[in-house]
């Protein structure tokens, strides 16, 4: 087996209080390349004992050496850390692309969407100012901002560098400390982030990484007594099993589940930004993106000319190793592929007509990487498995809407609410569209559009809490009201 020299010096044990410890039961776990299904790495598991020394290191760093850096400082830090991942950009890419499958470029964007975290979360670390309030002339009362404790994070396998970026930069930034399960599938760049942190002279204790399986690693983490916060993105299940651990000593959580987000296409829309706006929706990361637009609901009278297109681009789809810079890279992991497969071949068996795709791909060269074919559902039955549950994979359906109100009750169809997006020219429709839909967010003309800056998060099953932008702050700070009778 052949390792990218990147990967080989990525230090794997766990990180602690500034060090890496040895992890005594000599358990290991395998982490992939996806395009060639190659083990890459082993990495030391985290028993539940060095989980509790993970939460002490981080309370202890939070009380102590974090505690006395200045607000102005703390900022200047995670500008800092900012620098570093630019400075490393390809590198880091490198070893993301190779990890989870990715195209270089995405990886690329999430190294730099990371950087913006930490920079953008940097300037917020000397102005988190309080209120006072108006109780009469007897009395003064004011409300501090204090981090909230030592906080959790779970991270997925799609964005592994970008959602950990994502929880711990404001964490860091108002003062809280922070301990991190990365996903089994993809540990490396959250091991590699605490080099960057270090070089920014961040105290030890204040960012501490546990590697090892959800149920055991993961479930220790979310249920010490010593979280007071835990940030988890991931599926449904899991979801609800880390708030009833959280739940264990009340614990605050933002849940951000997954979701079926719809993308309506009007006929007032500009067929060719739909279509380009489409395939960034489903095909980005192999559709492995919570907020992936995976269901197109189209009207009818441009669904033929819209569907042709899209078929016409899709069927040039180039496949490859991520390194590569491919159309579509590898799904992540073998068991994430067979989910994706039985869940295509069981709509098919009841019916599903399959407009494109539907199987896994054979890529020359790469007969061990897990790759799946762009795949197009034509899905009349809005109440089909394949129509409301989350695939995760490159797995379109699409549904034809009768008129415009037909499209807003097929787009509130599911028990998902975390994006969903419009096409048309007609402005006044997709506003009202907007205010229509059950959503965390909308994007209009544009899939995906946004940044670090605008929150996100889900309603119904895709959760709750919001993430990026200012909102963020708050799962992160614990309000304090001081009141003096003077
Ligand atoms: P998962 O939700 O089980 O895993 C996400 C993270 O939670 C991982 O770090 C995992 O180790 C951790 N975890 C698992 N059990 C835990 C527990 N009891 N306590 C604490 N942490 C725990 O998702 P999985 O199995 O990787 O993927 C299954 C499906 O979930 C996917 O097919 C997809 O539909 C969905 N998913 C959604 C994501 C999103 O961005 N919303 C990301 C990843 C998966
Ligand atoms: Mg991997």
């Amino acid at each position: 087996m052949t390792v990218h020299p990147d990967i080989k010096k990525i230090a794997l044990d766990p990180i602690i209080a500034g060090e890496r410890i040895k992890v005594s039961d000599e358990r290991t776990w395998p982490t992939y390349d996806a395009a060639d299904g190659q083990v890459i790495a082993e990495v030391p598991i985290a028993n539940q004992e060095l989980v509790s020394d993970a939460v002490e290191a981080a309370r202890t760093a939070l009380e102590g050496d974090w505690k006395r850096v200045l607000p102005a400082e703390r900022g200047r830090m995670l500008n800092r850390v900012a620098a570093f991942l630019r400075r490393d950009r390809d590198t880091i890419a490198r070893i993301e692309s190779i990890d989870s499958g990715k195209p270089l470029r995405e990886a690329l964007g999430d190294v730099e969407t990371s950087a913006r975290y930490f920079e953008y979360y940097a300037g917020i670390a000397d102005k988190l100012q309080g209120d006072t309030v108006p109780l009469g002339p007897d009395y003064v009362s004011l409300t501090l901002h204090e981090p909230v404790g030592v906080t959790a994070h779970i991270i997925p396998w799609n964005f592994p560098l970008v959602t950990t970026a994502r929880g711990v930069a404001p964490s860091l930034a108002v003062g809280a400390t922070a301990v991190v399960k990365p996903a089994e599938q993809t540990p490396l760049t959250a091991l590699l982030l605490n080099d960057y942190l270090t070089e920014a002279g961040l105290p030890a204790g204040v960012y501490n990484v546990v590697c090892g399986p959800g149920d055991e690693t993961g479930q220790a983490l979310v249920s010490h007594p010593g979280i007071a916060h835990v940030t988890f993105t991931g599926s449904v299940q899991t979801g609800q099993q880390v708030m009833r651990s959280a739940a264990s000593h009340v614990a605050s959580v933002t849940l951000e589940l997954g979701g079926k987000s719809p993308l309506v296409v009007l006929p007032s829309a500009d067929l060719d930004a739909a279509r380009e706006g489409i395939i960034k929706a489903i095909f980005t990361n192999s559709g492995q993106v919570c907020s992936a637009g995976s269901r197109l609901i189209v009207e009818k009278s441009v669904a033929s000319p819209l569907l042709r297109a899209l078929t016409d681009s899709i069927a040039a789809f180039r496949f490859g190793r991520g390194l590569d810079d491919p159309d579509l890279g590898p799904i992540v992991s073998a068991e994430q592929l067979s989910k994706i497969s039985s869940m295509v071949e069981a709509a098919r068996r009841s019916g599903v007509h399959v407009l494109f795709g539907g199987e896994p791909k054979r890529v020359d060269g790469l007969e061990g990487g897990w790759f799946y074919s762009p795949t197009l559902l034509q899905a009349d039955d809005p109440f089909h498995p394949i129509v409301q549950e989350e695939v995760f994979g490159p797995v379109l359906t699409i549904q034809i809407a009768d008129d415009f109100d037909h499209a807003i009750e097929l787009a509130n169809g599911t028990n998902y609410g975390l994006v969903a997006g419009i096409y048309s020219r007609d402005i006044s429709s997709a506003l009202r569209f907007a205010k229509a839909v059950d959503a965390g967010q909308v994007f209009i003309n544009q899939f995906f559009a946004g940044g670090v800056e605008t929150p996100f998060g889900g309603v119904k099953m895709s959760g709750f809490g919001r993430e990026k932008g200012l909102e963020a702050v708050r799962n992160y700070c614990r309000v304090k009201t001081i009141t003096a009778r003077i």
